[in-house]
């Protein structure tokens, strides 16, 4: 059974149609990574499945219930970060998951849960005196504190410093190998790289493209490629006396590598050229090169306001 399954959903502000049509399961102990721009509806997905949303058209399961109808039953399984999570500036992150415990009704080992979330060195600071990164672990913690089997944690990163950032990544990483289902949004395509086993693209309430890393960057990218700072004499080498694509990009050859074999033939005939071994990589197009592509225009606005 998944444990979140999605058909047809559909969400409309007015005239926007800000979730149109949108299908996905997500298996249970599953990350899955729900990836667009600005705008592009990943939110109202998320507060829908919680519960926080109706939906208006399509079907929504998470745990086997709809989350408007059954939203009491469900809050006490699922655990929840909302995009830019606040709190009261006052409490410290020990008070504060008390306070959770009592409104779930459960016993919590406060000082258990802050090493979790590797938080402890801040247990007794008030909330308003808590770095950024702190803010956000408290966050995790909060949402785990019903030992919840479902974890949705929408943009648990934005803002955070590289080594806050790779602390919250440990953080789900545990949640993965204790079971739990995660989802995840992040304008940080490497973090879903690094984090999600199946990844959504989003633009305009639509999926644009869904499946592993792996999966869409075979897809939609454009391959393993060769590329050596060599000139024109590389270039018309391999030309003359290979059948490898290859082009030249003004200081550097570029190869296409279709499979081993061209990779091996590549090698053998750079060396005969004799253009030397400097400055040679092989480099894919990366989820966030994909990103770019299908999203076009819109994608790169999206990358310069991060
Ligand atoms: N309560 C609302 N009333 C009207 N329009 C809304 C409401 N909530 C969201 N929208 C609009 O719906 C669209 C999707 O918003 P949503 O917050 O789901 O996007 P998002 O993908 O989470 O974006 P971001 O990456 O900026 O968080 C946007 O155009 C937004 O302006
Ligand atoms: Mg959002």
């Amino acid at each position: 059974m998944p444990a979140i399954e999605v058909e047809s959903l559909e969400k409309n502000y007015g005239s926007l149609k800000a979730v149109d049509g949108i299908s996905f399961s997500v298996n249970k102990g599953e990350v899955f990574s729900l990836l667009g721009p600005n705008g592009a509806g990943k939110t109202t997905i998320i507060e829908i499945l919680e519960g926080l949303r109706q939906q208006e058209g399509g079907t929504t399961k998470v745990l086997e219930m709809d989350p408007w109808k059954m939203g009491y039953e469900l809050h006490k399984r699922i655990g929840v970060i909302p995009q830019g999570f606040k709190f009261l500036d006052y409490p410290t992150p020990k008070e504060a998951i008390r306070f959770y415990g009592a409104l779930f009704d459960k016993k919590v080992d406060a000082e258990a849960l802050l090493r979790r979330v590797i938080l402890e060195e801040a247990a007794n600071t008030w909330f308003q005196h808590l770095s950024g990164g702190q803010k956000q672990k408290l966050g995790m913690a909060l949402s785990l504190v019903n030992d919840p089997e479902v974890v949705f944690l929408d943009e648990p990163t934005t803002g955070l410093d590289p080594q806050a950032r790779r602390a919250v990544w440990e953080v789900i990483r545990k949640l993965k190998t204790e079971g739990r289902t995660v989802m995840l949004t992040t304008h940080y395509l490497e973090e879903a790289e690094e984090l999600a086993d199946r990844v959504a693209i989003m633009n305009h309430g639509k999926i644009v493209a869904m499946g592993t890393t792996e999966e869409i960057e075979a897809k939609y990218g454009s391959g393993q490629r060769m590329v050596v700072k060599a000139g024109d004499d590389l270039l018309r080498f391999l030309k003359e006396n290979t059948k490898l694509q290859v082009r030249g990009d003004g200081g550097s050859v570029t190869i296409l590598l279709r499979d081993k074999d061209d990779a091996l033939v590549a090698l053998g005939a750079i060396e005969e050229s004799g253009a030397g071994w400097g400055d040679l990589a092989v480099r894919k197009d990366s989820l966030e090169d994909v990103f770019l592509k299908l999203l076009g225009d819109e994608g790169k606005t999206e990358k310069e306001e991060d």
